[in-house]
C-alpha cells in the first residue's frame, strides 16, 4: 500500500510554525512586509495573489497589494520595484508571472533587490544556491523537499530524476537534490529513452507540463514521486503530470492533485518572507 503525501496538511504545519515565530518577532518589534505585484488580470493570477495574500494575513505577515493595468509598460513596472527596493518597510517583492509581452520578465526580476527576492528568481540567489551559499531559494522546489523531509523521505544517496527543467522548478530542484546528497539526473523534451532513465529513480520529480504524461511504465517499483503539474481536464478535474489511478499502485508514496506541491510553494514563500527578518524560522 502507498502513502498519499499530504501537501496540504504539511503546509498548514509550516504555516502555524511560522505564525508562531512571527508572533515571538513581533514581541521583538520586528515585522514583515510582503509587496505582491500583478499586472493585468489574468484568472489564475489573480486566483494566486489572493492565496498568497491571504496567507500573508493568516501568519501575520502584511502584505501590499498593487494591482496595474494590462497596458502598463515595462518602464512603469521598473520604476515601482525600484520604488519599493528603496522602501525600508518592504521586505519582500513579488511580481506575479506571467507578465503580459510588453515586459520583458527577466529584466523585471533581476531588478528586484536580491535581498527581497522571495521568490528566489534573481541571478544572485540561484547562483547562491549553486554554490551552496545563503540566499532565497524557489518556493515550489523548496516545498518539496519540505513534503519529503516530513514524509519521511531519507534522500542522501539516493537515485533522483527530476523531469524539467525550467529555471522556477526543474533546475532549482536539481540542486536542492544535489545539496541534501542525492545523485541527480535531470530529464527534458530532448532525453532520449527516458524510460530507462526514470525506472532506475528512487524519487521522481515530475514538471513537466503536460496532463498525465507519466504513468506506472515510467515508475521503478516502490519509488516516491512527487507531481507538480496542475491542469483542469476535460472533464472539469484537476489532474497532474502524473496519471494518479495507473502511477499510485507502483509507489511508495506519491503526491495527490490538488493538495500535494501546490499549498507547499505558498506556505514556502511565507517561510521566505519570515527568513528575511530571522535565520532558519522552522525545522
Ligand atoms: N507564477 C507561477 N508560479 C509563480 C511563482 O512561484 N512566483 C511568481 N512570482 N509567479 C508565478
Amino acid at each position: 500500500m502507498y502513502q498519499i503525501i499530504d501537501g496540504k496538511k504539511i503546509s498548514q504545519e509550516i504555516k502555524e510554525e511560522l505564525k508562531e515565530k512571527v508572533a515571538v518577532l513581533k514581541e521583538q518589534g520586528k515585522t514583515i512586509c510582503l509587496a505582491v505585484i500583478q499586472v493585468g488580470n489574468d484568472p489564475a493570477s489573480s486566483v494566486y495573489v489572493g492565496n498568497k495574500k491571504k496567507a500573508c494575513a493568516y501568519i501575520g505577515i502584511e502584505s501590499q497589494s498593487y494591482e496595474l493595468p494590462e497596458e502598463t509598460t515595462q518602464q512603469e513596472l521598473l520604476e515601482l520595484v525600484q520604488r519599493l527596493n528603496a522602501d525600508d518597510k518592504v521586505n519582500g517583492i513579488l511580481v506575479q508571472l506571467p507578465l503580459p509581452k510588453q515586459i520583458d520578465e527577466g529584466k523585471v526580476i533581476q531588478t528586484i533587490a536580491p535581498e527581497k527576492d522571495v521568490d528566489g528568481f534573481h541571478e544572485k540567489n540561484v547562483g547562491a544556491l549553486c554554490v551552496g551559499s545563503k540566499g532565497y531559494v524557489s518556493c515550489t522546489p523548496l516545498g518539496i523537499i519540505q513534503l519529503l523531509k516530513r514524509s519521511g523521505v531519507e534522500i542522501a544517496g539516493k537515485n533522483c530524476v527530476v523531469i524539467g527543467r525550467s529555471n522556477i522548478v526543474g533546475k532549482p530542484m536539481a540542486l536542492l537534490l544535489l545539496r541534501e546528497n542525492g545523485t541527480v539526473t535531470v530529464c527534458h523534451s530532448r532525453t532520449q529513452n527516458m524510460k530507462e532513465i526514470t525506472k532506475q529513480a528512487d524519487i521522481l520529480v515530475v514538471a513537466v507540463g503536460k496532463p498525465k504524461l507519466i504513468d506506472d511504465t515510467y515508475i521503478k517499483e516502490g519509488a516516491v514521486v512527487i507531481d507538480v503539474g496542475i491542469h483542469r481536464g476535460a472533464d472539469n478535474k484537476l489532474c497532474g503530470d502524473v496519471d494518479f489511478e495507473k502511477a499510485a499502485p507502483h509507489t511508495s508514496a506519491i503526491t495527490p492533485v490538488p493538495g500535494g506541491v501546490g499549498p507547499m510553494t505558498i506556505a514556502m514563500l511565507m517561510y521566505n518572507c519570515v527568513s528575511s527578518v530571522s535565520e532558519n524560522p522552522v525545522p
